[in-house]
């Protein structure tokens, strides 16, 4: 941030936006008369700030960084900004050739404070500058040096007033405002502070001044690089709840409506699909990729577009996909599912298909984002800026996104009678009530969560849809418990995992009374006659059929099999909620996870 006035109180107020990014440390450096200062401390930003009002930062060119750690533990060392004597750095992303830079360096007589692989950059340029003394030329070969990932800002001690810009990979944008100037990783830390922004691509290096930006590509080229408005997401706050996790649950009535409006005609009774650039939707094969909840949905989807629009599906983690060298679809599409569109992994599968002709469309929450920018084509979600870590209203609106995409596919298939499209609308039209109605469904749910928080370990079971939605319960139980849980289909059990069934194990069963309900009764009952204690997700017809074997019932209101899957994510969502603040457990920002994972 460069600005005429002392920047240290915005950076920290930055920061504290982007705090869902990552929080095991953080810290500010700013130039006060010529002189880098740093102030940072392991843990959240409040410990950051408290540390700052004891002592304060003066100066009007400054930079701020909350850490994930990658190399190296969450200590006072390892935190950001990294410095020698005449330069500061703040890094997104990984250096690949840190330690072979690490080794040149040090023999140059570099002395290494940290362990990460971040600090190189801060001696390279330092290294750079006693070469050619113009910061901007130095810091470009600095940066052609670095292998791997990156967003970078670097201040230098004799240049107040500038700062520079990298970026590879990890996103960063600017924005100007008057005579001030701001660079963030994420539109949500610019917020409030300009209304314009500007997003570097992959290989561009920039200089910021104050109201004023000059960008090169990676061949060393002037560009103009557009400016746009800069979304607002809204507010970020928890608007009276206890926890972000809580409110984004609650939202989900009206983020699913939001999502399907904007795919519905003006009639009410038609799905119509944006501008899909190319990409044939009613082509026989696809793949859906992307990483954890957004994994799940896209898993989801899979059952809906072979089932309803008879389109051959593979899915994949992208983490998989990118390097199993499978071949394409031919003659097939791509969906790329992301909350955030920044998911390094997702984005480097997305790449990779890409460069193999694969036509690809993102479904993407937040605007503008890289996978957004990527994309042949995109299907907004509409949740709107999801701050809790675990996913809850991003994963139902891509749900929402993934159905309508289905509905349109099925029809271009002539998979679908015009009377059986306006069942499906009218079936995602109701949907939102009816996951109202499941959110607030059992009274019971708080003393099923008392117990949950007792066990060392949970197995979430499903049929059809419902296992992936079992996968992303357990994810969700998990990640925010702390509490192993790990899912299965249910018609899997026998085949080993039912060695695990004791007195002890607790077994939640999400499964409605549809066709495959019998079968998914059996398991149960081979689960209750080892003791397994069953947690049963159903509606009432389920809950009066399994009332011998499930210990505890939830029963959810009737609704379309179509989207059900939906609905039923709402109680798995409330019970690794509850369980988690039963255990006392720090939800919105469980510990070692970050919001948005910008590394491979
Ligand atoms: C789990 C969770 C993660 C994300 C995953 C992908 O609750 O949030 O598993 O779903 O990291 O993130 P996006 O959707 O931003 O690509």
């Amino acid at each position: 941030m460069i600005s005429a006035e002392p920047v240290s109180a915005r950076l920290i107020e930055g920061l504290k936006r982007l705090e869902y990014r990552g929080y095991d440390s953080a810290g500010i450096a700013t130039l006060e008369a010529g002189r880098i200062q740093r102030r940072r401390a392991p843990g959240k930003i409040a410990a950051l700030e408290k540390l700052h009002k004891r002592k304060p930062l003066a100066g009007q060119t400054g930079i701020g960084h909350t850490r994930w750690a990658t190399h190296g533990g969450p200590t006072k060392a390892n935190a950001h900004p990294h410095a020698t004597k005449n330069v500061a750095i703040v890094h997104n992303g990984i250096i690949e050739n840190h330690r072979a830079l690490r080794e040149e360096l040090a023999a140059c007589g570099a002395h290494f404070e940290s362990e990460t692989d971040s600090e190189v950059i801060a001696h390279l340029i330092t290294a750079e500058l006693e070469a050619d003394p113009v910061p901007a030329r130095a810091f470009a070969a600095a940066i052609a040096r670095l292998e791997g990932a990156f967003a970078i800002v670097a201040m230098i001690a004799e240049a107040p007033g500038l700062l520079l810009v990298a970026r590879q990979g990890s996103p960063l944008a600017i924005a100007l405002k008057g005579d001030e100037a701001f660079v963030g990783s994420d539109a949500i830390a610019l917020e409030g502070l300009a209304d314009q922004i500007i997003y570097l691509e992959d290989g561009d290096v920039g200089l910021v001044e104050p109201g004023h930006a000059q960008i090169l590509d990676r061949d060393g080229a002037l560009v103009s690089r557009s400016e746009q408005p800069l979304f607002c997401q809204g507010s970020v706050s928890k608007a009276g709840h206890a926890h972000y996790m809580l409110k984004e649950i609650l939202e989900q009535p009206a983020t699913t409506e939001r999502t399907i409006a904007q795919y519905i005609d003006d009639k009410g009774n038609k799905i119509q699909m944006p501008d899909l650039d190319g990409v044939d939707i009613g082509a026989d094969r696809a793949i859906i990729i992307g990483c954890g909840t957004a994994h799940y949905a896209g898993r989801i989807g899979e059952y809906w577009l072979e089932g309803i629009a008879g389109i051959a599906v593979e899915t994949d983690i992208a983490s998989e996909f990118h390097y199993r060298k499978a071949p394409n679809p031919t003659g097939g599409f791509g969906i790329f599912v992301s909350q955030s569109g920044e998911t390094a992994d997702t984005l480097a599968a997305l790449k990779h298909a890409q460069g193999q002709g694969l036509k690809s469309l993102a479904i993407v929450n937040v605007p503008e984002s890289t996978i957004w920018r990527t994309a042949d084509a995109r299907l907004p979600t509409q949740a709107g800026p999801e701050i809790g870590v675990a996913s809850t209203k991003a994963f139902t609106a891509q749900l929402c996104a993934l159905a309508c995409l289905t509905v349109a596919a099925a029809r271009k298939r002539k998979r679908l009678s015009s009377q059986e499209e306006t069942r499906l609308v009218t079936a995602l039209k109701e949907m939102p009530a009816r996951l109202s109605e499941a959110i607030s469904a059992s009274s019971d749910l708080d003393a099923i969560a008392e117990d949950l928080a007792t066990t060392r370990s949970v197995l979430f079971l499903g049929r059809g849809p419902y296992y992936p939605l079992a996968l992303e319960a357990a994810l969700k139980f998990k990640e925010i418990t702390y509490i192993h849980a790990e899912a299965y289909a249910a018609g899997e059990l026998k085949h080993g995992p039912i060695a695990l069934i004791d007195k002890d194990m607790r077994i939640v069963v999400i499964a409605p009374h549809d066709q495959l309900f019998e079968k998914t009764l059996s398991n149960m009952q081979e689960v209750a006659a080892r003791g397994g204690r069953i947690i049963l997700i159903s509606d009432a017809a389920g809950c009066a059929a399994a009332k011998d074997v499930a210990h505890h019932s939830i029963a959810l209101p009737a609704c379309d099999p179509f989207t059900a899957p939906i609905v039923y994510a709402a109680p798995a969502q409330m019970l690794a909620y509850l369980t988690a603040c039963s255990l006392g457990v720090d939800v919105d920002q469980p510990r070692n996870l970050a919001k948005s994972v910008t590394v491979e």
